[in-house]
């Protein structure tokens, strides 16, 4: 096919419900792609979050190949061993009595949470969710997530979801009722322009939802797999979720999605109470455990919370060059530059030579590389911005 006849495929049968970049991958390999015509980009952004190993990790190709020769699917009335093997090492890594929940997206994920906290409600149903979060697109998920833009004409909305100010507790304090069932919340936000939760905010959040008996769940779907340099962000903040939500980057490149609860409550989802019919198939969960594998075996932690640094640096440093830069912030390799005008023209500047990033929340640029990034690849990116940037000035 001709990239005419790409675009104008995707023009005629397509649902148009994506803002898309003019361009055509075909190979991926670590931090870069290579589109049709062969020019090479240094991805920033791998997978829009789903891509925290980078594109086609050997792991998890060999663990791919390997199981689709043998068994591609088989639903969930059956056993795999696939799915045994990596419920129990995510509750491993998490070091904590869950049980899992497969599914194939993040919004499910969520979806998930909250029919399980209903469940544990027993006619408590309200959630308390926060300004400027993202849950996902499904109708509850929507309803959860704190940023009207996503929202607007698909009301009405999923009832029992109430947004309150981010990093406030007394916000949170006074909108519990006695319908109140649960707080959901990302550590950082993602979508909402890298903004981070304060450990104080979150040691209280996990004191009042033990005192008024809701549930604490954490939307891990961007942060989760080692992105903040944790395996999961709650990690960084010393608290225990009871319940948390997976997806993105865990599959590697195949759509997963899980939802963690613990223990003592992840049995109210009886037979036959929820479902998903590919969720926790053999070849995704073996991609699940190439991911898992490559992130230890890799030292992957450790080299996201050095290069976190080292790219935090370099931010730092251009956000002290250019009074149009308002803040840069991030954790681990969750980094977000925020200017004070639209930043689309800076992507796509940095897109014709060859860098890839993403703009999120209208102004804040998004950089979110490989897990194994080296320096050197960062030194790159950082020149490409700079150079960007330099001439917005002029
Ligand atoms: C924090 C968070 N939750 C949920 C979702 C939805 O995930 P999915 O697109 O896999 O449904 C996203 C997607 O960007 C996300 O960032």
């Amino acid at each position: 096919m001709k990239m005419e006849e790409v675009f104008k495929s995707y023009n005629d049968f397509v649902v148009p419900s994506y803002n898309k970049t003019p361009l055509i991958f075909v190979k991926g390999k670590g931090s870069f792609l290579w589109d049709v015509q062969g020019k090479k980009y240094l991805d920033f952004f791998p997978g829009w979050g789903a891509g925290n190993l980078g594109h086609c990790h050997p792991k998890v190709l060999s663990a791919v190949r390997d199981q689709i020769a043998k068994l591609i699917f088989v639903p969930n009335n059956y056993y795999n061993i696939p799915q045994a093997k990596l419920a129990r090492e995510l509750n491993f890594w998490a070091k904590n009595d869950f049980k899992a929940f497969f599914c194939n997206s993040g919004a499910e994920a969520n979806e998930a949470g909250i029919k399980l906290s209903r469940k544990f409600g027993q006619g408590r149903f309200e959630i308390i969710t926060f300004d400027n979060s993202f849950h996902g697109r499904t109708l509850a998920a929507l309803s959860a997530t704190g940023q009207a833009k996503y929202q607007q004409g698909f009301a009405p909305l999923v009832e029992g979801f109430k947004v309150v100010k981010f990093n406030d507790l007394a916000a949170v304090s006074s909108a519990i009722t006695d319908k109140t069932v649960a707080v959901m919340l990302e550590l950082v936000q993602g979508e909402g322009g890298i903004n981070i939760a304060g450990k104080d905010f979150i040691l209280g959040l996990r004191k009042l939802c033990d005192d008024k008996k809701l549930l604490l769940i954490i939307d891990e779907v961007q942060t989760g797999i080692g992105r903040t340099g944790k395996m999961f962000a709650w990690q960084n903040f010393a608290v225990v979720p009871d319940i948390f939500t997976l997806a993105k980057s865990l599959g590697g490149g195949l759509p997963i999605g899980v939802m963690m609860a613990r223990q003592g409550f992840a049995d109210l989802l009886t037979p036959g109470t929820h479902a998903s019919t590919f969720g926790g198939g053999p070849v995704v969960c073996k991609a699940a455990l190439a991911v898992l594998t490559a992130v230890q075996e890799e030292k992957l932690l450790a080299n996201a919370n050095k290069m976190g640094g080292y790219l935090m640096e370099k931010l730092a440093y251009l956000g002290k060059k250019y009074p149009f830069i308002k803040e840069a912030r991030g954790l681990g390799l969750m980094c977000g530059l925020e200017l004070n005008f639209d930043g689309k023209p800076i992507v796509e500047a940095c897109m014709k030579l060859g860098l890839l990033l993403n703009c999120t929340h209208g102004s804040v640029l998004r950089l979110m590389p490989a897990l194994g990034v080296s320096k050197k690849e960062i030194d790159k990116a950082i020149g490409i911005l700079d150079k960007v940037l330099k001439e917005v000035k002029a």
